[in-house]
């Protein structure tokens, strides 16, 4: 037999909303979102609440409680005292749609406008090689579930919605970090990407990201830091920074005093030190953060001007967007074209 407890829910959409009171069976063992499931079973019918797995697998039900960002899934109502009232609010860094469902299109953006992984020209598909040791030391960062948490919980952008185009947020500091630590990854530099484009340098590592991942992956102490430490290295080694000195000089953003760079001029010209050995990647380090990019927004709407989702969605043999592995690639792949041989296979 269940005990009532007192839940406040947040009802409203992006035109404004508050709390409402519930007093609701809980039952030993439930979990948060089988209380609001209760709620939708009984009192409130439309309550919106996004969902997919309950196993804390596909982050999508990502919701505030009682202030703390977490998976209404994987939150045990015994975690709660027998008289606290629980508060469920919609992640605060996003736009509300309607109740706890929130519009996270900026993280997609930010995925969109990380460069992808790309293995050297000249290696043929099947050459592909990792050591173990490569696989492990990145493997961190692919327990991500794209719950969002630490993008809503970082102060970065939680309370500045200005800082939203300049900053990619700590789910794609790891991806940086994870494409940086590939061996066969040859695109461009991802720590000085990661300086001059997606605003690492705004991260003051207070590890609010760190604390609410549900996958307990150390974003800060294992990607964020050693891309920060890796940067600071090339600029402020006062070797490498003479030796840019004497190899720059003359150039436009050279200083013919010697003197250091005014750290109030960061934002207009970064000064690295070094090469990364990518031309590319180190033009765009000199020009320093791209403040005013163009952010890519999504091409194809998910539902129509209705509410609905498009027919179209359900009926076309492919998903809108374009497909990783390449437009000509259909599956299951024909069998030679699979590779299982081991690197230490001799034929
Ligand atoms: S450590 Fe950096 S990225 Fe993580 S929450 Fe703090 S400021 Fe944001
Ligand atoms: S890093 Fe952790 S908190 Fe951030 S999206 Fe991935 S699983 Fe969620
Ligand atoms: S419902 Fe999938 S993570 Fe909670």
């Amino acid at each position: 037999m269940g005990t009532k407890r007192h839940f406040k829910v947040w009802r409203g959409d992006d035109q404004g909303g508050d709390l409402q009171d519930y007093q609701i069976e809980v039952n030993e063992g439930e979990v948060v979102l089988d209380v609001i499931h209760r709620l939708q079973a009984t009192e409130a019918p439309d309550l919106a609440c996004r969902w997919n797995c309950k196993a804390g697998k596909c982050g999508s039900c990502s919701m505030e409680i009682n202030g703390m960002p977490r998976l209404g899934c994987m939150t045990r109502m015994s975690t709660f005292e027998e008289a606290e009232t629980v508060t469920v609010t919609p992640l605060r860094t996003f736009p509300v749609i309607r109740d706890l469902v929130t519009d996270v299109s900026f993280n997609y953006e930010k995925a969109r406008e990380t460069p992808a992984f790309a293995p050297p020209a000249d290696l043929a598909p099947g050459d592909y090689r990792m050591k173990q040791v490569d696989v492990e030391r990145s493997q961190e960062f692919r327990k991500c579930i794209e719950c969002f948490l630490c993008q809503n919980t970082c102060h970065v952008v939680r309370d500045h919605e200005e800082n939203k185009v300049a900053f990619s947020g700590p789910r794609y500091f790891i991806r940086a970090a994870e494409l940086d630590m590939h061996p066969l990854d040859s695109k461009t530099d991802r720590k000085e990407y990661a300086q001059a484009s997606q605003g690492l340098g705004y991260c003051n590592i207070t590890k609010c990201c760190t604390e609410v991942c549900p996958e307990h992956i150390k974003i800060t102490d294992n990607a964020i830091i050693p891309m920060k430490e890796r940067v600071v290295d090339r600029r402020y080694d006062p070797l490498v920074w003479l030796g840019s000195k004497i190899f720059r000089r003359g150039q436009t953003d050279g200083d013919e005093t010697g003197a250091r760079p005014d750290p109030s001029d960061v934002r207009e010209h970064h000064s690295h030190g070094g090469s990364s050995g990518d031309p590319v990647a180190e033009e765009q380090a000199q020009r320093g953060v791209n403040w005013h990019r163009q952010v890519p927004h999504p091409t194809s709407p998910v539902v129509d001007e209705r509410g609905k989702m498009p027919l179209s969605e359900f009926t076309f043999d492919r998903p809108a967007a374009p497909s990783p592995f390449g437009d000509d690639v259909s599956f299951p792949l024909p069998a030679d074209h699979l590779n299982y041989a081991h690197p230490d296979q001799k034929d």
